[in-house]
């Protein structure tokens, strides 16, 4: 049973309709549906009869000075308790700082205290590590599942259980404390950002010094203990996990009095990396040009704009009286919230070339990978391709009279 406050959301959902654009989901809900075995509703007194489990991954949006924001996962906390009417396992799969699981356990008691009862709410922290775009295949099939629990030997049975197909395939379960638990999704993402801000940093020494990027990557991802995923440079990590959980994993360890500085290195990189872009472009483009966008979304295969690149850049070219054209297979209506109002809305990439004095790529979907490069040339009215994301093989697009910028190549 599906439990959400936004009625809107949970009126598509009871139409088989999701209402986020994430490839298989949709079909996953109408089969749901279709079974009986999924239904959805708006309020959590409907969920409890009979339920054993309790998921709640609820947002945890940046608050105040990045820490993250506790309100929704404190009020389902607290709702769960006054609603209970059997012994129920609250597992939390948001994103929260260490000892927010100890925290949410001092408020079932003090709720379950006031009504006078003796359930047994014990608080789970289960992170989720999904990508988006991805997100019914790594929920599926993960490379692991973290649970962190403090006791509670019924509760570990229960989530045995619940989990028992996908560790009967080989994904193993590793079990931990609820604080260890509630540190790994943070160590995990911002030990990602890291990778992905270090190759962007050696970027800047292989432009100086004539090196390729790419060739170092492959270099060093070749060491198995290195690993050659997440070594692809660009104009930066965005999304609503990496710059939100960098920050607040930031904001913990200052909490603590500690000094994370690694962390804080990945994140002034991340900012470094869209701003040496916008300066490269800025540098080659004339007065009033007309800037070509293809991809807004902060990653492809999704329409999700958080964070996403594109939002930097493009503002700034505007505030600076450029025209931008922009087009995304996916993201323009998410985008059109974001991005300035005099953004021009293309239907396709060729429409977006179309007269421009520059192509700038953001975001590496498929569709632009195989376009016709001559053809693209010839729409364009200047020659400079700016490739964000280093899709193209810089000898390609040279021979087909564009001049090709990428990133440490
Ligand atoms: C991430 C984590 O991968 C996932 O485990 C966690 O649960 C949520 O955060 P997601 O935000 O969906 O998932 O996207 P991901 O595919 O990890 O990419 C994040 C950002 O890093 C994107 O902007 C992507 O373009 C960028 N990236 C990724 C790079 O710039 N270079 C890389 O080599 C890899």
């Amino acid at each position: 049973i599906g439990v959400d406050i936004d009625e809107a959301k949970v009126a598509l959902l009871k139409q088989g309709k999701s209402p986020i654009f994430e490839p298989g989901l949709e079909e996953l809900i109408q089969s749901g549906l279709k079974s009986g075995l999924l239904s959805f509703t708006t309020k959590l007194e409907d969920a409890i009869p009979g339920t054993r489990i309790i998921f709640s991954a609820v947002a945890t949006p940046p608050g105040e000075n990045h820490a993250a924001d506790l309100r929704a996962v404190f009020a389902v906390t607290e709702a769960v308790a006054k609603a209970a009417t059997q012994d129920i396992v609250f597992v939390n799969k948001s994103t929260v700082p260490v000892g927010t699981g100890k925290k949410c356990a001092d408020r079932i008691a003090a709720v379950l205290k006031d009504r006078g009862v003796a359930l047994k709410i014990p608080v789970v922290s289960n992170p989720e590590f999904l990508r988006e775009g991805m997100a019914v295949g790594d929920t599926l099939m993960p490379d692991r599942i973290v649970v962190g629990m403090n006791g509670d030997d019924w509760a570990k049975e229960l989530i045995e259980e619940l989990y028992r197909p996908i560790t009967r395939v080989g994904k193993p379960m590793v079990w931990m404390n609820r604080e260890s638990a509630e540190i790994v999704k943070y160590a995990s993402n911002s030990f990602l950002a890291t990778k992905i801000s270090f190759i962007n940093m050696l970027t800047e020494l292989a432009e100086i010094t004539g090196a390729n990027i790419r060739d170092i990557a492959k270099g060093m991802g070749l060491d198995d203990r290195i690993g050659s995923r997440f070594l692809h440079a660009g104009i930066g990590y965005g999304g609503s996990c990496f710059p939100k959980d960098v920050k607040a994993l930031l904001a913990t360890a200052k909490e603590y009095g500690l000094d994370f500085s690694i962390i804080s290195a990945t994140d002034q990189i991340n900012t470094r990396a869209r701003q040496r872009f916008l300066e490269k472009v800025l540098k080659v483009i004339p007065a009033k040009s007309t800037v070509g966008v293809w991809g807004l979304a902060f990653k492809p295969k999704t329409d999700d704009m958080r964070e996403a690149p594109s939002i930097d850049v493009i503002t700034a070219l505007i505030n600076a009286g450029h025209t931008v054209k922009a087009f995304d297979p996916a993201a323009m209506e998410t985008a059109k919230k974001v991005l300035p109002l005099s953004t021009q809305w293309m239907e396709t990439p060729m429409s977006a070339a179309n007269g421009a004095d520059v192509l700038l790529v953001l975001t590496e979907w498929d569709a632009f990978r195989g376009v016709d490069l001559h053809e693209l040339a010839n729409t364009m009215k200047g020659k400079d391709l700016f490739d964000g994301r280093n899709i193209y093989d810089p000898k390609d697009v040279t021979t087909a009279g564009l001049i090709y910028h990428g990133i440490g190549l």
